[in-house]
């Protein structure tokens, strides 16, 4: 029984598999937004070197914020090759940060400042700043080419910093404003720098390996002092250390080496140094064991500690099992049993004349990173992001992958077992097959797992691509340069109109595209006019640009005031932050009522009208934009919009009056109706013709024809937004947000507006971008519930969750997105007119007037 001593090794390595699920930080993953667009970053903590105006200072420099005058500025032109200017962001304590995001300043069109390339520094301490760049040495990175698109761009490699500084570059004199974002996640290894002695190049029979540190931040003479580099980038070195992850570089590039010819001690003594004293649990060093070429993971490591001025008397000595079986790379972990430290001393002894590390991580404390998949794992800059309690999810995911690995433990000392067994019964004859068998297994399990935790989580896909490109590809998921996406501002064809008309397909209220291109280089910062509607239910009713709100808002106000006494409460339609929706009957309405209404109403009848009523203690604010929804509401004049009746707006509560249409709205009414055929017969159902399908659809298309004709972007267009009159007539409105029955339709995101994720266009979920072609998307997903007769939610079998990591796959575009699927009354021409809408480029969605042309070719 002398091979029994395989059973706690195995034991051994799997439970430290299992602490290196969690225990080191993979880049691939920490991709999270730190808090410039989210808020999480104080004012205070958000510097620069000059400010234009109290309005353009360093705080209004966060991405997709609109704040102050939009960005932040510099006092003065930035010039060619001087880099005084820089917006700087302290993170309070050390990050791992793998991305960076920059855009200009648009202020609602105003604005047209930004920042062509730009050059990062960054510091752990505050004092000793490093010029980041990349792994070719460059330090400029291409920035924004307009003022309004978000340009992402990975950094390869990663930082490890508290302070960082954006400084913008310039080729000639100009005015550069910047917002910005950071993305990573805390360092919670508290590594501050490495000091060792500086790699060597080993010679092969052809090219020679550099195993020099190429990316090292500190000082590089005789040894390395003060920095990080490749020891913590994050990306372990491949089996054969000739081959790299990363293109177009030397042979060794991913490992740092020494050989024993020039370290004549037998060791290598390597220096870590920590932001604070640690309670260490272990170190993993990542290693090379390619002994063909006399490369083996090291003999012994014996560690020093250092907590307070000396070093601790008495050392850590581990030595690992020697492998000479399995070349492949692997982690090696060292239990630091628990020593109390802030520098941490390590000499790692040969084993053969050459050693190899590419990465080297520490536990501490009871810090754990995050396993969870990012959040779409494109990390963009996600306005909305998923957010559960991750702490929740972390735990959830560790259970899992325990029970997978305990699964995993049981199952081979079951076959242990069983082959101990057998080599009683069989020993002579087995003895030599069921060693190797047993070897086999375990470097198998090695190899894949140590493979698998290093560089993703993904864990199904990795097992057959280890060819070095693809990996590379699936730890940075991003290509170098993805900002393409939101290039839909301002660009639609429907929009480059001239410059007398409202020429805006803005996101928000807050932005159009006012033509005022500064052309004499004078910097102009003046405030946008801002339109920002807090409709009565908490949500933004209708987002207008101010130059088209102008345009609007003549000198009357078409409504007139309604004795509120006229009106009888019927039901609540609705309920939100700043009031109600209620139905109601109103006499005598005929008499507020244009001409073109009144062939529908019997005389002296009781007319149904739907009353937005604002909460007598709503805010200022609140009352102002409720006045000016009525401004915009009054002006809206179109068949398949609902119409503005009446206000009451001499005394409190304000209210809106609108018209209701007798059959509710179109997903109660196509819920309660049935398809013609066969079925509905036998059930006795009331049915709708597909023609008539048709119709409705058409009227939608042709109400929102008319909305983005003004320039108008609705942001909740659905069935349930849409009410019903008699023969099949079609009105839009807007109250669905404040109804409890459709509250499953909405995500809540914490803190955050409710949104219908499921109707919304990927740019409008990953980006916080809302146009005309967001609502075109969405006219998509209203067509295919109206050919399902309302019967199903979209993507029903998905999970909120589940809907906006889709929203990623479109993003991402590689084919892996869900689109829903064909109803199964619907005609091909039909589909293809649902899935024009659902296209990935914002431009190549048909526009409302297409949609309706084509809508009404459908119906015979
Ligand atoms: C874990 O994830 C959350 C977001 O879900 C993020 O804010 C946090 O920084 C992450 N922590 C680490 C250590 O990655
Ligand atoms: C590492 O070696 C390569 C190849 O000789 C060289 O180009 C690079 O500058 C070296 N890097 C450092 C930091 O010494
Ligand atoms: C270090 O952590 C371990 C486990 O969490 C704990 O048992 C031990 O008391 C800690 N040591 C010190 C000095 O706090
Ligand atoms: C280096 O290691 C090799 C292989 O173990 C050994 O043969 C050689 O003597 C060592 N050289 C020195 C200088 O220790």
């Amino acid at each position: 029984m002398k091979h029994l001593w395989d059973v706690p090794f195995l034991l051994l390595i799997l439970l430290y598999l299992l602490a290196a699920v969690t225990s080191q930080v993979n880049p691939g993953v920490c991709r999270y937004p730190l808090g410039m667009s989210g808020g999480q970053i104080q004012d205070e903590d958000i510097s620069a070197s000059s400010q234009w105006s109290e309005s353009t200072a360093a705080r209004y420099g966060r991405l997709d914020f609109e704040e102050g005058d939009g960005a932040w500025c510099p006092e003065i032109t930035v010039e060619p090759d001087s880099l005084k200017e820089f917006l700087q962001i302290d993170l309070r304590s050390l990050h791992f940060i793998t991305l960076v995001g920059t855009q200009g300043r648009h202020a609602g069109g105003i604005g047209n400042e930004f920042s062509q390339m730009y050059k990062i520094k960054y510091s752990r301490d505050g004092s000793r700043w490093i010029s980041w760049r990349n792994r070719q040495g460059k330090q400029v990175i291409e920035g924004n080419r307009n003022a309004y698109d978000i340009v992402l761009k990975d950094l390869e490699p990663p930082i490890i910093a508290r302070y960082v500084r954006f400084m913008p570059v310039t080729d000639h004199s100009m005015n550069v404003c910047m917002r910005v974002e950071l993305y990573g996640c805390e360092w919670l290894d508290g590594l501050v720098s490495y000091n060792a002695p500086a790699g060597e190049q080993m010679s092969l029979p052809a090219p020679p390996a550099y195993l020099n540190d190429s990316v090292y931040d500190g000082a590089v003479i005789h040894s390395m002092t003060e920095g990080l580099g490749q020891l913590t980038d994050g990306v372990c070195g491949l089996d054969d250390f000739t081959h790299s992850h990363v293109y177009n570089v030397w042979p060794g590039y991913d490992y740092v080496g020494w050989t024993n010819e020039s370290l004549p001690s037998g060791f290598v003594e390597i220096m870590f140094e920590f932001d604070r004293i640690r309670n260490f649990t272990t170190m993993k060093v990542h290693c090379n064991n390619m002994y063909s070429r006399h490369v083996k993971a090291f003999r012994q490591v014996v560690c020093y500690f250092r907590s307070e001025a000396d070093w601790e008397a008495t050392p850590l000595s581990f030595s690992p099992v020697e492998d000479e079986k399995n070349p492949s790379a692997r982690f090696i972990t060292v239990n630091l049993a628990n020593h109390m430290a802030s520098a941490i001393k390590c000499q790692f002894f040969f084993a053969d004349a050459w050693m190899l590390f590419s990465e080297i991580t520490f536990q501490s404390d009871t810090a754990m990173y995050n396993t969870t998949l990012a959040p779409p794992k494109t990390a963009l800059p996600p306005n909305i992001q998923p957010e559960d309690d991750p702490t929740h999810k972390v735990d959830d995911s560790n259970t899992r992958i325990l029970i997978g690995c305990l699964v995993a433990i049981i199952f081979i000392l079951v076959v242990i077992i069983v082959i101990i067994l057998w080599r009683q019964v069989w020993q002579k004859m087995l003895e030599k097959a069921s060693r190797r068998m047993l070897d086999d297994e375990l470097t198998a399990s090695l190899s894949i797992q140590s493979e698998t935790f290093a560089y993703n989580h993904n864990q199904s896909s990795t097992i057959s691509e280890q060819e070095s490109n693809s990996t590379y590809e699936r730890i940075f998921p991003l290509g170098p340069d993805y900002q393409e996406p939101s290039r839909i501002i301002c660009k639609l064809p429907e929009f480059a109109q001239s410059s007398e008309e409202p020429a805006s397909t803005s996101t928000a209220a807050s932005k159009s595209t006012a033509t005022t291109a500064v052309q004499d280089g004078a910097p102009h910062y003046a405030e946008a006019d801002i339109v920002n509607l807090q409709g009565v239910t908490g949500s933004n009713t209708y987002a207008i640009p101010a130059l088209t709100m102008d345009l609007l808002s003549g000198k009357d106000v078409a409504v007139e005031e309604f004795p509120r006494k006229l009106l009888t409460f019927k039901e609540k339609l609705g309920e939100g932050q700043f009031g109600e929706v209620h139905l109601c009957e109103a006499e005598g309405m005929q008499e507020f009522m244009n001409k073109e209404f009144l062939f529908d109403i019997p005389e002296d009848q009781p007319v149904l009208v739907a009353v937005k009523m604002l909460r007598s203690d709503a805010s200022k604010n609140a009352r102002n934009d409720f006045l000016k929804e009525i401004k915009i509401m009054s002006r809206l004049k179109d068949p398949n919009i609902i119409r503005l009746l009446a206000v009451c707006i001499y005394s409190d509560p304000l209210c809106m009056i609108t018209e209701y249409m007798e059959n509710g709205d179109l997903n109660q009414f196509l819920s309660r109706h049935e398809p013609e055929g066969q079925l509905a017969l036998l059930s006795n159902a009331p049915t709708v013709s597909f023609n008539n399908l048709c119709y409705m659809a058409a009227q939608i298309a042709s109400g929102m024809k008319y909305l983005s004709s003004l320039n108008f972007v609705h942001r909740d267009l659905a069935t349930r937004n849409c009410l019903v009159g008699k023969n099949f007539t079609i009105k839009i409105a807007d109250f669905g947000m404040s109804r409890n029955l459709y509250s499953g339709d909405y995500y809540r995101i914490q803190g955050r507006a409710v949104l219908p994720i499921r109707w919304m266009s990927w740019e409008s979920i990953l980006l916080g971008k809302f146009t005309t072609a967001s609502d075109v998307w969405a006219f998509g997903v209203t067509l295919w519930e109206i050919l399902n007769f309302c019967k199903e939610q979209p993507y029903s079998q998905l999970t909120d969750e589940q809907v906006i990591e889709n929203t990623g796959e479109f993003f991402r575009d590689q084919k892996r997105q869900i689109y829903l699927p064909q109803p199964v009354l619907c005609p091909d021409s039909l589909y293809k007119i649902m899935l024009s809408c659902w296209r990935r480029n914002t431009k190549e969605r048909p526009s409302f007037q297409e949609i309706h042309r084509a809508l009404l070719e459908l119906q015979p």
